[in-house]
């Protein structure tokens, strides 16, 4: 059971400590809970001691998927202590002072069941999403072996905003911008359409760029300006599922893209952005959300950020979770606390090539080695 004493209380009775979790390999093995995962969540809940989840997993809207891990977690979670994989890309609606708004542009989505992330992509606010399986339901010859996926295709796509027109640029379809949300179902397909886009002229299927597909150019050239921008929203090459095995996620769809990339341009290294854990970007989105939902359950008032001094992050995969924490420098000076699992990719016995604080054999095992350190 828990120690009764869950000291690290600021005077005012709230907590300066708070807790980030994974949920593949630490709360849950595909969509079974491991044991443990609710008990630890509930005595926080409690305890009214503030954690976010924190996954390199999506596919879904935020909404639909805390509805879901709520039920089978029996802990009542919102879309304010909840970060995935492209949560952030949110914040590419309206742009920043670094990035222009990508709202009204032409955006590529690919990843994920059917077109779920195109939908997520507009309710983040996106007003123009195509999917690789529109393209080839518009130009079935872009790829010769697409016949046995014609079915899947058809239930989940939509006519063309615009005619890919090579031969009139200024009347076709340009993408301005390629995401991938989750791991792509048609590794074959979603490939020969990024690397079109990448060698396009800005954008535009059917064209090569001035450079790219002249063998007498340097290769240096590639990726000219003015053509699409490349997002990727997860790095992580494996991940733990019900195999016993961890499996490839969303970063071996990137290291294959990177190998086609490499082999079509002579080695030329391909220009993307990747967030997700252990991204700095993701972990820092990821602190402003838990200073807030913090503020919100303690009820604090909103301006007055609070002062948290520690996260424990618990994860189960040494290259995210453990390495994210470990580099993360947070500008609000919180103290981020990696904590490793035996309940997923890492395999016990094995040397973690990015040491957490401590290792542990679960996530209730976990959280009261956090509590015992603010004891
Ligand atoms: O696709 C999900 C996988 O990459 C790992 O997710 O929850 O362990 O960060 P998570
Ligand atoms: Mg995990």
């Amino acid at each position: 059971r828990f120690s009764s004493a869950t000291t690290g209380i600021a005077e005012d009775g709230s907590p300066n400590f708070a807790f980030a979790f994974d949920i593949d390999g630490v709360l849950l093995r595909s969509s079974s809970p491991i044991p443990g995962a609710s008990a630890a969540l509930t005595h926080l809940h409690n305890n009214n001691i503030p954690f976010i989840l924190l996954t390199n997993g999506g596919g879904k809207h935020e909404s639909a998927r805390v509805a879901e891990l709520s039920k089978k977690l029996n802990i009542p979670l919102t879309e304010e202590n909840f970060v995935q994989s492209h949560t952030p890309f949110r914040q590419l609606v309206e742009g920043s002072e670094e990035t222009q708004s990508l709202e009204d542009k032409t955006i590529l989505v690919t990843g994920g069941d059917g077109d779920k992330c195109r939908k997520v992509a507009e309710m983040y606010g996106f007003k123009n999403v195509v999917t690789p399986g529109d393209i080839l339901m518009a130009h079935p010859n872009i790829w010769p072996f697409n016949q046995i996926f014609s079915d899947y295709y058809h239930n989940n796509t939509r006519p063309l905003p615009r005619p890919i027109d090579p031969a009139n640029p200024s009347k076709s379809l340009k993408i301005d911008a390629i995401f991938v949300f989750n791991d792509p179902r048609d590794w074959a397909l979603d490939t020969q359409i990024i690397l079109d886009l990448l060698l396009s002229k800005e954008g535009i299927l059917g064209t090569y760029s001035e450079k790219n597909g002249d063998p007498s150019l340097p290769n240096n050239g590639w990726q000219q300006d003015g053509q699409p921008k490349l997002f990727f929203s997860n790095p992580d090459l494996f991940w733990a599922t019900s195999y016993h095995m961890p499996r490839l996620g969303q970063g071996g769809f990137q290291a294959s893209l990177e190998g086609v990339w490499s082999a079509t341009t002579d080695g030329a290294a391909l220009r993307r952005t990747t967030i997700g854990k252990p991204h700095t970007h993701t972990y820092e989105y990821a602190e402003k959300l838990l200073i807030r939902y913090r503020a919100k359950l303690l009820g604090e008032p909103a301006k007055k950020v609070g002062k948290l001094d520690r996260v424990f992050m618990v994860g189960d995969n040494p290259e995210s979770d453990i390495r994210g924490a470990n580099e993360f420098k947070s500008p609000l000076g919180t103290e981020w606390t990696s904590v490793l699992v035996k309940t997923g990719v890492f395999r016990e016995g094995s040397n973690p090539t990015y040491k957490p604080k401590v290792i542990v054999n679960d996530v209730l095992d976990a959280v009261k080695w956090a509590l015992k350190q603010q004891g």
